[in-house]
């Protein structure tokens, strides 16, 4: 019984491992491909004065944006498995000065 007990704790720890969210590494596959280098008008990643005005109209509306797309922004940004917080980390990230 013991053994099953302790099995069952390594199984959780690795699967919450898994699900834990990269946000370096989903930026890099998804928001990158655009605002890495600022292509089409996106807020260019890591440039505080670009997404100044942005935060402005809230972490709410961003995700939003996000979400349903936005001018030459397409629905989601490409990450068609993030959740909201996961924008929002993501957003954050862009956000600030790297
Ligand atoms: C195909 C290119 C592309 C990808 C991929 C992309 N974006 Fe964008 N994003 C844009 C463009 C272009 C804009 C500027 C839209 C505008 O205001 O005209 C933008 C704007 C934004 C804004 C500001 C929205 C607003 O209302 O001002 C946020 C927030 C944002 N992107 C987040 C993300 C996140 C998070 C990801 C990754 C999950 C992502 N984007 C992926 C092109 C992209």
């Amino acid at each position: 019984m013991k053994k099953l007990a302790i099995f069952a704790a390594i199984t959780a720890t690795l699967s919450i491992n898994v699900q834990a969210f990269d946000v370096e590494a989903k930026y890099a596959q998804t928001c990158a491909a655009c605002h890495a280098t600022g292509v089409i008008g996106a807020p260019k990643a890591f440039d505080e004065a670009a997404w100044a005005p942005r935060l402005a109209i809230g972490m709410d509306a961003l995700v939003t944006s996000v979400t349903n797309g936005k001018n030459a922004m397409p629905p989601r940004g490409l990450c068609m498995d993030c959740t909201a917080d996961q924008y929002k980390a993501l957003i954050n990230y862009m956000a600030a000065p790297k």
